[in-house]
């Protein structure tokens, strides 16, 4: 029997599937892919439920057709600013003298019993790190001989009729939602490398609708964060500011838009559509960069206040790594460099085999991760055995999943 996994990513500006096939040894290989744009979506949420549906067939359609398999269940991407990324720790007398998988269970237990109101749900359970006894930054404590576990977790939850909307969106396009992924966790496992996340990074993915922030530190997840801003904005923007239809600030935009003036001569002129029947115009393409500056370093200073909160903002010797399809727009790195003031790469779904040429663009990280993550949880292309014990308890991720939904 093949072992087969599709990955859905629903963004707010497109669908993004892709369907891979793991080997005999485990690794995972992309065969088929299908990206439909959406307009069912706000902010990272489903606000219109026939067009999200109608993009998900689209971009499924496509996938089944260029892979030639049947998608039934997918892991799907949950995003939007209704997610809350919060840290907790709990303490349990080991039993024995010898830390067991029972105590490692139970002390997770005792960190996760926190108030968590009746309307959300929990995602994610992401150890981040044990201490036995008086011995701190423990990963793996199994078989360690103490009588005081300590266990820190990040937990992740969402609104719950999010999820409820996302499922109904799934079912109505004919498949079923095996998996659900917070979107920044899945493009950190498509984009970043081990060492990265060792020496502590941030990854900031920059969307249509939303800005999800990630921040990694010795290996573990210490904060999570999704603003409502993203490269939408931009455009309205634009739209706005040259008083222009959407779809031209779109254009000019992604042809012409740079996030700082510092990448731009003073003399660049461009062409403008235009309007009512009326000519088309010259401006400068300083012009464009004025209205995209001041909006962009708003969003990167959020996302640095975001990073500020991880309480390891000093110590990211990675650096940020910058994903999602705003990362394209030229000079992105320039400003985000003088905003945090530490190294800034752009990100791609590195991570990911077979991916095709066309989709090696940070705005596919999601969906690649997705698939990633799914492979890890189902012990493939050993991710799992990567992390010890941080990996593991991602894999009871499906359970905890399946008991909130
Ligand atoms: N070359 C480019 N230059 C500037 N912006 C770009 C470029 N290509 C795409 N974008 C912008 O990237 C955004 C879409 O990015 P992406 O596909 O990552 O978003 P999404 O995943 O659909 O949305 P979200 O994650 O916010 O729900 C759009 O605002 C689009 O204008
Ligand atoms: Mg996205």
């Amino acid at each position: 029997m093949r072992n087969l996994l599709t990955g859905l990513d629903i963004g707010t500006s497109k669908v993004c599937a892709l369907v891979a096939e793991a080997s005999l040894e485990g690794d995972l290989a992309v065969i088929g892919h299908g990206v439909s744009p959406c307009s069912g979506l706000r902010k990272g949420v489903v606000v219109n439920i026939e067009a999200t549906v109608e993009a998900i067939r689209a971009a499924l359609d496509e996938a089944e057709k260029s892979s030639g398999v049947r998608i039934g269940s997918v892991v799907v991407g949950v995003a939007g600013p209704h997610i809350r990324g919060l840290n907790s720790h709990g303490i349990v007398a080991v039993r024995g003298g010898e830390v067991g998988a029972r105590d490692v269970d139970r002390v997770i237990d005792a960190a996760r019993a926190v108030a968590i109101p009746l309307d959300r749900q929990v995602l994610h359970i992401l150890a981040q790190q044990f201490a036995v006894d008086d011995q701190e930054g423990v990963r793996e404590p199994i078989g360690m001989a103490g009588v005081r576990l300590e266990a820190r977790i990040h937990i992740v939850t969402a609104a719950q009729s999010y999820g409820q909307n996302l499922t109904k969106c799934c079912e109505r396009a004919g498949i079923t939602p095996a998996e659900m992924v917070f979107e920044p966790l899945a493009s950190a496992e498509a984009a970043l490398f081990p060492e990265e996340r060792e020496l502590g990074v941030a990854l900031i993915d920059i969307g249509g609708g939303t800005t999800d922030i990630i921040v990694f530190h010795a290996g573990a997840v210490m904060h999570t964060a999704v603003l409502p801003l993203g490269g939408n904005h931009l455009t309205s923007d634009i739209a706005a500011g040259i008083r222009t239809p959407l779809a031209d600030a779109e254009r000019l935009k992604v042809s012409y838009g740079a996030a700082t003036g510092q990448v731009v001569r003073r003399d660049e002129m461009v062409q403008v559509p235009g309007v009512g029947g009326r000519e088309p115009k010259l401006i400068a393409r300083r012009m464009l960069t004025d209205i995209l500056e001041p909006r962009m370093e708003e969003i990167l200073a959020l996302a640095h206040r975001e990073i500020m909160r991880s309480g390891v903002a000093d110590s990211l010797a990675s650096g940020i790594v910058l994903v999602g399809g705003t990362a394209l727009l030229e000079g992105t790195q320039e400003l985000a460099e003088r905003i945090f003031g530490i190294p800034v790469r752009r990100g791609l779904p590195i991570n990911l085999k077979g991916m095709p040429e066309e989709l090696m663009k940070p705005m596919y990280t999601t969906a690649a991760g997705l698939l990633l993550c799914q492979g890890a949880a189902r012990g493939l292309n050993g991710a799992a055995a990567r992390y010890g014990r941080l990996g593991r308890l991602r894999t009871r991720l499906g359970d905890w999943v399946r008991d909130f939904f």
